[in-house]
């Protein structure tokens, strides 16, 4: 059964290389400079530990899941989740957004708030049916791409 941690810097190669092995699925869909963007090397991953929460889900050895948090002036901002492929549909999002959420109240928190792509149709329901409110639209923004704007308040 899999379970959820706060990483370390010795899960910063596992990390890389799930991040490299989700985003180059959407290779064609996403500009190539925002895919790689998303796919930080081991070393960038070490170093961003330093400011940043990393949740994982782990299977045995195994990370197949992960988000991101950082909380300032009390809120909360997930990003860089990802769930691998295979293990998709069976609640590793869902558990790894109760995670940060719960992150977010032991830190006074007022809301947990995210950005996505539209064309992430996936990410859309799934934010939606975790209970997030879309909440803005940036046109042509990173990299020239449309960004969504989602909020759970707490
Ligand atoms: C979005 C993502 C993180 C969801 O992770 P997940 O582990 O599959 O999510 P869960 O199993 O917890 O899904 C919970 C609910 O969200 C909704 N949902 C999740 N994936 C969905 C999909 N592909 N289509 C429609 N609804 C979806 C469903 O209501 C689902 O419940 P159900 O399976 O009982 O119907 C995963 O699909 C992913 O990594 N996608 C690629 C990377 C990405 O888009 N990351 C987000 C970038 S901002």
């Amino acid at each position: 059964m899999w379970r959820v941690e706060a990483a370390g810097t010795g899960d910063a190669a596992g990390l890389a290389a799930l991040y490299r092995r989700v985003w180059d699925g959407y290779r064609g869909a996403l500009p190539d400079a925002l895919l790689d963007h998303r796919s930080p090397d081991a070393r960038e991953i070490a170093s961003l530990m330093a400011d940043m929460t990393y949740f994982v889900v782990r299977d045995g050895d195994g990370i197949i899941g992960v988000a991101r948090c950082h909380v300032e002036c009390e809120a909360c901002y997930l990003e860089r989740m990802v769930v691998d492929a295979p293990f998709r549909r069976m609640g590793v999002g869902t558990a790894l957004v109760e995670r940060v959420v719960r992150h977010a109240n032991e830190n006074s928190c007022h809301k947990v708030f995210l950005n996505t792509s539209p064309k992430l149709t996936d990410s859309m329901a799934f934010y939606e049916r975790m209970g997030f409110a879309r909440c803005g639209l940036f046109h042509r923004h990173f990299w020239g791409e449309d960004v969504i704007f989602y909020e759970l308040l707490l």
